[in-house]
């Protein structure tokens, strides 16, 4: 165990490991954990969960986030995935997205379940999702998006155009 890395991140990342257990997966038999640390300290685990109808199925980051939500947290401090050569999918990492500032974040847990081997690589939400599709940039600032607020003071630079049809829609 690598004991650089805060407390926190490390109760993050074993909350993760134990989440990865808990996938349902009878049709992938793909493992995925995931956790999120919130702005307070909280962490929120997520597993994968699977449909005999596929397309229902949920990835683990995206439950770990709207376990977060559900639980009344909407900034995220940092996540963590765990699988084997974990990476969020697209679709999970515009979500992660929503919640994240430009600090926000992600370990991907690489664990070999053989050996127990843990590979972890330490990037951010924003690095892993170049050109998002930003709510602030596109003017779809709604009513009551906290953790939106809180990401527009941090000094997230809007377009013109969007600046101006959020002008218009006010
Ligand atoms: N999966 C995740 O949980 N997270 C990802 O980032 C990628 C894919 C799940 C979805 C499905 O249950 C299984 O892995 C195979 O795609």
């Amino acid at each position: 165990m690598n004991t650089k890395r805060p407390k926190a991140i490390e109760r993050l990342i074993e909350t993760a490991v134990q989440a990865q257990k808990r996938a349902y997966c009878p049709y992938s038999r793909y493992h995925v954990g995931a956790a999120v640390l919130t702005g307070s300290g909280r962490v929120f685990p997520g597993c994968n969960v699977e449909n005999a109808s596929y397309g229902l199925s949920m990835c683990a980051e995206r439950a770990a986030i709207y376990h977060a939500v559900a639980g009344g947290h909407d900034a995220i401090t940092a996540v963590a995935v765990v699988g084997a050569a974990a990476k969020p999918c697209g679709a999970c990492r515009q979500v992660m997205f929503e919640f994240s500032d430009k600090d926000t974040q992600l370990y991907l847990v690489d664990l070999n379940p053989s050996t127990g081997r843990r590979k972890i690589v330490k990037t951010t939400v924003f690095k892993m999702l170049p050109m998002a599709f930003d709510p602030l940039a596109s003017g779809l600032l709604p009513k009551n998006p906290r953790n939106l607020l809180k990401r527009k003071a941090s000094g997230r630079i809007r377009t013109q155009s969007a600046r101006a049809r959020s002008r218009r829609i006010r």
